[in-house]
């Protein structure tokens, strides 16, 4: 299996299949994707390093390329996406994979299929790999348990996001060269994003400090636990911050009002152009999205100079290609079955 080398003398010519770069394929050992709890510092940097091929192969004129050839990739959202499912699907298509997505309410789990015979019904039509987003934390872990199929977490309840953590760091890699020694605040409410606690697994390994921030019902102080510093005064920190991620709300998971009204988070916790004055000049501004445009950000900060909002979803494509390619090479070899 090639991928094209941004190394190699074809770069930039369009060409599909050429020598493999000095790829992290042959060391890497795993068949899952469920979470950056998991990885180590090192295979943290080999997806990275990865994706920065595939972002150089999705520059040029011809952006496909055989690595999964002949491989199935199914789609298992039992939540709501934009970027995340989109972004798998166009993945899989650019290393040549064959995708299916499922839909959930157009399925036979509204006659009482269980999620693992779901499962294993999609994988009796050959599925290679298993991209899964539920609402229970765990979800993807308990798959993996009983599928042959590699299976990517495309996140679960409030447990982890690993691909938008790794185009998290992804983005601020390519923004301020390196993660080691950055200050990144986390903003917002944490207590329930599976995105604060990939970031957290992820910015940590690789050398960062990180502040939590946001009201104290979404943002408990036990966090601290985790490694990092709690904070409630978003004002007090923000000076100190190379990095923001703005976490949207997730009314979706709160069973009671967290804090009084919207307008008062907004007032302590928006990122507005005044609260920008008082940040670093070079601050980076992320979000993962959906963004809540007037409660998380203004729309003028969502669209200013310091937001790399769009960029985070551009290196989602280079991450998830990344991720794919590199489990492709644990992928069972599946037998063909003849009646
Ligand atoms: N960031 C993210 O996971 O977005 P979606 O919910 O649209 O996939």
């Amino acid at each position: 299996m090639t991928i094209a080398s941004p190394t190699s003398p074809s770069s930039g010519s369009g060409t599909a299949s050429v020598a493999a770069p000095t790829s992290p394929l042959s060391s890497w050992t795993r068949k899952h994707l469920l979470g950056l709890e998991d990885l180590s510092a090192a295979e943290i940097m080999a997806i990275l390093e990865t994706a920065q091929s595939f972002a150089e192969i999705s520059t040029r004129s011809r952006k496909k390329v055989p690595a999964l050839q002949g491989r199935i990739v199914f789609n298992l959202f039992f939540e709501n996406s934009t970027r995340t499912r989109t972004s798998f699907s166009l993945a899989a298509k650019r290393l040549s994979a064959d995708t299916q997505d499922f839909s959930t309410s157009a399925s036979s789990l509204s006659k009482g299929e269980t999620f693992i015979d779901t499962a294993k019904n999609i994988e009796a039509m050959g599925a290679d790999v298993m991209v899964v987003r539920h609402p229970t934390p765990g979800a993807p872990h308990l798959l993996a348990q009983h599928v042959k199929a590699s299976v990517i977490n495309a996140g679960d309840g409030a447990h982890e996001h690993p691909t938008q953590g790794l185009l998290d760091l992804m983005t601020i890699r390519k923004a301020k060269g390196r993660i080691e020694g950055l200050t990144v605040g986390l903003l917002g409410d944490i207590v329930h994003s599976r995105v604060a606690r990939s970031n957290i697994w992820g910015l940590t390994k690789l050398g960062a400090h990180i502040i939590l921030c946001g009201p104290p019902t979404l943002v408990p102080r036990s966090m601290e636990r985790l490694g990092c510093e709690v904070a409630n005064r978003l004002d007090d920190i923000l000076p100190r911050c190379d990095v923001v991620n703005v976490l949207r709300i997730q009314f979706e998971r709160q069973q009671v009002g967290l804090f009084p009204s919207v307008g008062e988070y907004s007032h302590f916790y928006m990122m507005t152009e005044e609260r920008i004055r008082l940040a670093r000049p070079d601050l980076l501004l992320l979000a993962p999205g959906p963004i809540n445009r007037g409660v998380e950000l203004t729309p003028e900060v969502a669209d200013g100079r310091h937001s790399a909002i769009l960029d985070q979803v551009t290196n989602g494509l280079a991450v998830r290609m990344a991720v794919l390619y590199l489990l492709s090479g644990k992928m069972e070899a599946r037998t063909t079955q003849t009646n």
